[in-house]
């Protein structure tokens, strides 16, 4: 999967990118987008994830990292409350005044969280791979954005909290299926249902970082990671990393059938290249 056939085809501009609370910056194969919001401690709002899956919508054809990161010294505090309150934030709708007022159905207000769970869901893309940097907190939405990138780096004052429960809600944005497959059912339901921190240290312990470092070596050990990832082929980073992500769902049999399927893909491409060389 590359970009979407029937979405838009112009990357967002300066402004809506401002509006979302986000900037983007592409250098080459690498898209950074940063949650830019840090006087609300990078709260985010629908927008920024109807904006975040206009990006992946967007990305240049060439773009094969993601790292996302929030400005300053906290990645994210979730979803901005104010989307809570009757009048929403910023000129956006509530979440809840649709409901309450029965002017949204409840199928309209699921296509709405369908269209905010789009932000989440690209980050999975085989074509790319996804990495959170986490700085301090990463509460609510901000987890499950972490959650939804292919590697989590942390600093060691990262702190990661699935508030969801504590405020009468679910985790909705796509982090629960990737807790579970992390963490597994039993411990998923003490962090979510205690709504804890984990901090940074157990995060690695529990699989939920896959590094951890010191705050101020976060930036070199996300460029180090970006720097060893570039160095593999693509297309067989982007077989493979599809291969990984059907292996939990398929039995030895069919993972078997689905590793030889892509392998002739592969050596199909290596032997062209044999060819024209
Ligand atoms: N939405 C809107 N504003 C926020 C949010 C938020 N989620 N989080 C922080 N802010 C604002 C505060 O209101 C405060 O604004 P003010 O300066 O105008 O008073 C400012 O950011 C600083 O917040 P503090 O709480 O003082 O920052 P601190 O660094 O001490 O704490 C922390 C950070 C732990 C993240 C704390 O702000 C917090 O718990 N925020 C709420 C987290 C939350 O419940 N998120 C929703 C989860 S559910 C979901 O995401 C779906």
């Amino acid at each position: 999967m590359t970009q979407a056939s029937n979405g838009p085809t112009l990357p967002p501009t300066e402004e809506e990118l401002s509006r979302a609370r986000l900037e983007l910056v592409v250098e080459g194969p690498v898209a950074r987008v940063t949650i830019n919001c840090p006087e609300r401690r990078n709260a985010m709002t629908g927008r920024t994830w109807t904006t975040l899956a206009h990006i992946g919508q967007t990305l240049p054809e060439d773009v094969r990292i993601v790292v996302i990161s929030g400005k300053g010294d906290i990645f994210s505090a979730g979803i901005d409350l104010g989307m809570f309150s009757p009048e929403g934030v910023d000129g956006e709708r509530s979440m809840v005044s649709g409901l309450a007022d029965g002017t949204s159905t409840e199928a309209e207000v699921q296509d709405y969280i369908a269209g905010l769970q789009e932000g989440f869901l690209w980050l999975r893309r085989p074509d790319l791979v996804t990495i959170a940097a986490v700085r301090g907190h990463a509460v609510g939405a901000g987890f499950q954005l972490a959650l939804s990138c292919d590697l989590r780096v942390l600093a060691d004052d990262a702190q990661l909290c699935m508030k969801e429960p504590a405020l009468g809600l679910v985790p909705d944005l796509t982090g629960t299926k990737p807790l579970v497959d992390i963490v597994g059912v039993h411990r998923a339901v003490e962090i979510c249902l205690t709504a804890r921190r984990v901090g940074a240290q157990e995060a690695q312990a529990l699989g939920l970082a896959e590094l951890v470092v010191a705050s101020d070596e976060l930036p070199g050990a996300v460029d180090d990671a970006v720097a060893a990832l570039l160095a593999t082929d693509r297309e067989a980073a982007t077989a493979t990393k599809a291969l990984l992500q059907q292996a939990a769902g398929n039995t030895l049999q069919q993972q078997a059938a689905a590793e030889r399927g892509a392998q002739v893909g592969r050596l199909a491409a290596l032997a062209r290249g044999a060819a024209g060389r």
